[in-house]
């Protein structure tokens, strides 16, 4: 194979209560990406359509992922990128992520798939590093693997594949303004108090519970963040009443997507999912955002072929 065309699905992090350690991969939102083998040693980013983003291979997230892969690689021969960008940087719905996974995902595959995929998630690291400034696994653990993902430990990596409810589906809503991943982790706290911790861990466990045993009820009261949400929320304007809303509509849980300014809401069933989208739709008409709202169920596969 010397040529792949990939969809890298757009992955919501944190989900509440798992700060840097839980995430999963959405199915309909997606960037798209083609990776070719050529016969010049190095990484060449050709094309970068939808988004001001560099092509430089050392400033790109999908350059410095895949040039992480080559300094483990002993291949002799190159790759020309193209990214086709759907997912809005600043978005909070894992746009570097889907480039740095991407990236290496394609260039394995036409290695003949020389690294596993826990060492493609070490590689594509390399892009949030340069992405947010920290190197964060819990959008690209998802969009490689698939599905839920929890990062049991950071030092070793080790990355936990959680089950997806058949019957659950997210709905995000994406506010246009933009808020960077690094500036929203510079007013976050680094002390927390054990009465917070206590709180927050009892509902990691609780989300990982439910979402093995399928029990809705148990990931809607485990789907709250006692820590990261009441700093970040202050950046998204009308944060509040989209939580407030998308519960009254029927909503599981409610929180802020990654870093935001998105926010994600889950839902049992898609007929819910869709109530949720209007309610969180109509709190931006009233307050004269522009938006993006999409309904998902979850991605099982992670990164695709699409030829
Ligand atoms: N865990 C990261 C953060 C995700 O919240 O900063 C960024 O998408």
């Amino acid at each position: 194979m010397e040529e792949i065309k990939i969809f890298c699905p757009a992955t919501i992090a944190n989900i509440s209560c798992g700060f840097d350690v839980l995430g999963v991969a959405l199915d309909s939102v997606g960037d798209e990406m083609v990776i070719r083998k050529v016969p010049r040693k190095g990484i060449y980013i050709t094309k970068l359509v939808g988004q001001d983003l560099p092509l430089e291979t050392e400033r790109n997230v999908a350059g410095v992922a895949a040039l992480a892969l080559m300094a483990e690689s002993d291949y002799e021969g190159g790759f020309e990128i193209e990214i086709y960008k759907k997912i809005k940087a600043g978005s909070g719905i894992g746009s570097s992520a889907a480039s740095s996974a991407g990236a290496v995902w394609g260039i394995n595959q036409l290695l003949m798939k020389p690294f596993p995929t826990s060492k493609l998630v070490e590689f594509a690291m390399e892009g949030e590093r340069l992405a947010s400034g920290v190197a964060h696994a819990d959008n690209v653990a998802p969009a490689l693997f698939g599905g839920f993902t929890l990062v049991r430990s950071y030092e070793p990596l080790d990355i936990i594949p959680i089950n997806s409810p058949s019957k659950l589906y997210a709905t995000v809503i994406h506010p246009q303004i933009e808020v960077k991943t690094s500036d929203s982790r510079k007013i976050l706290k680094t002390n927390i108090t054990l009465k917070d911790g206590i709180k927050q861990w009892g509902n990691v466990g609780g989300l990982v519970a439910g979402l093995f045993t399928e029990d809705y009820d148990l990931i809607g009261r485990s789907l709250i963040d006692h820590i990261v949400e009441p700093i970040r929320s202050i950046l998204i304007p009308g944060f509040d009443d989209v939580k407030s809303k998308s519960l009254e509509a029927g909503a599981l849980g409610c929180g802020i997507s990654g870093s935001g300014p998105s926010i994600f809401a889950f839902s049992k069933g898609e007929d819910i999912a869709q109530k949720v989208a209007l309610a969180m739709s109509n709190i931006y008409k009233n307050i004269e955002i522009d938006y993006d709202v999409h309904v998902s169920k979850f991605n099982t596969k992670g990164i695709k072929i699409l030829k």
